[in-house]
């Protein structure tokens, strides 16, 4: 049994944590590379693997899609959710150099689930390179407008699903929240 690369890997899940606060200093290619491999090395229904990456590392886009996504959330049923899109320090990609679009074709047996599968696999990945990142679903107030998806040059029949903000961390992972416990029962 190997344990020792299973405790790297558990290591690397353990610290994991949402990175809101980024170095300006783009990440390297070579990493950006790795990343995007490992999203399309997860699992999928069917072998379908049926996602679309769009990296974006044009700041004026992100600024962009950043101030769309609030004027949105200001429209929102939700009360908190309308505050927040008031806030003007908010920016829901925490300034990160790179923002990654991850869509799913629509004729898929599960795009939605796969897509989430490639997200943690890249979530992981960068956290392996100490690489900071965070799973954006406010990027969902965006999409919600089909002009903003227009912009992004997704293939035809793909659906945007969620962003993940990329870059270098300004300082080492927090502890981050306790996970809850007694969340399994074994039958053997
Ligand atoms: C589907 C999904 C959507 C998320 N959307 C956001 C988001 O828009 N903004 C944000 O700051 N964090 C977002 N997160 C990150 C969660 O807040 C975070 O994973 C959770 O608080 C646990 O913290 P950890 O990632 O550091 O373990 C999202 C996570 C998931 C899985």
């Amino acid at each position: 049994m190997n344990t020792v690369l299973g405790n790297i890997v558990l290591e690397t899940i353990k610290d994991r944590r949402s990175v809101r606060k980024y170095q300006n200093q783009q990440i390297k290619d070579e990493e950006l590379k790795m990343i995007i491999e490992a999203g399309i090395y997860a699992p999928t229904a069917n072998n379908d693997q049926p996602w679309h990456f769009t990296v974006i590392q044009n700041q004026k886009l992100i600024e962009h899609m950043n101030e769309e996504a609030k004027k949105s959330m200001q429209t929102s049923d939700v009360s908190w959710m309308r505050e927040m899109g008031k806030n003007e320090k908010l920016n829901i990609f925490f300034h990160s150099p790179t923002v990654i679009v991850v869509s799913g074709r629509k004729t898929a047996i599960s795009p939605l689930v796969d897509c989430c599968a490639a997200i943690q696999n890249m979530l992981l990945a960068a956290e392996s390179m100490d690489i900071g990142t965070c799973w954006i679903g406010l990027a969902k107030f965006f999409f919600a407008n089909p002009k903003n998806i227009e912009k992004l040059n997704i293939p035809e029949g793909y659906q945007p699903y969620y962003a993940v903000s990329i870059g270098y961390k300004t300082s080492p992972n927090n502890k981050g929240p306790e996970r809850n416990k007694n969340v399994v029962n074994y039958i053997k």
